[in-house]
């Protein structure tokens, strides 16, 4: 069984497993302290982080990480689909997730998971420290893709004793 369960404790721990998924110890700074930390365990044992955080109508996947040796078993697309599941429950309208243009594989991992791409934020890699090379591709540019969160259609009796649709 696949759950997150909330960081109370000292989020720097995560640290390493953070940066599998963002190359800037710099940059993971300038947001750890920001939303939620879970982590994603199997059984009771952590397989990996992600870290949420909610604005607007939007909850934004900051991070997500499997550890190395656990992926490719369906963590990753299982813990996408809790916190779709945490965003519908809190009221948010749109998940989101931005990554590199150069994360081929990451982008198709999103897509394949329902999320569509719907913008662009030319240059956001140009500005890190360090240039991040994958697969021989440079990154430049952020790809942010989205999902919309269909929130479940409630049933309400009306007046003539009938249901009619009422969103939650
Ligand atoms: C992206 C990631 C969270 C997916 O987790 P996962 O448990 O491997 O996901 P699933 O098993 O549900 O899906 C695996 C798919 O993810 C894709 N993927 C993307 N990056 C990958 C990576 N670094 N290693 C393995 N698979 C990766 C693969 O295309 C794979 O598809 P396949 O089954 O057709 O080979 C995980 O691979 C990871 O931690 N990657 C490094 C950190 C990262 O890039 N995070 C996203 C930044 S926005």
């Amino acid at each position: 069984m696949i759950r997150l369960t909330p960081v109370i404790a000292n989020r720097e721990l995560w640290m390493s497993l953070l940066l599998e998924a963002d190359e800037s110890e710099l940059v993971i700074r300038s947001y750890l302290d920001q939303g939620e930390l879970f982590t994603i365990d199997e059984d009771e044992v952590t397989r990996g982080v992600v870290l949420i955080i909610g604005e607007g109508v939007d909850l934004e996947i900051k991070n997500i990480a499997v550890e190395p040796a656990s992926r490719g078993r369906g963590l990753g697309a299982a813990a996408i689909n809790l916190v779709i599941d945490k965003a519908r429950s809190q009221g948010f309208r749109r998940v989101i997730v931005g990554t590199a243009d150069s994360s081929v594989g990451t982008v198709r991992f999103y897509q394949r998971n329902g999320f569509r791409i719907y913008g662009v934020r030319r240059g956001f890699f140009d500005a890190y420290p360090k240039a991040i090379v994958e697969d021989g591709l440079v990154a430049h540019d952020m790809v942010i893709l989205e999902i919309a969160v269909q929130h479940r259609k409630a049933l309400r009796r009306s007046g003539a004793g009938e249901f009619e649709e009422d969103e939650c």
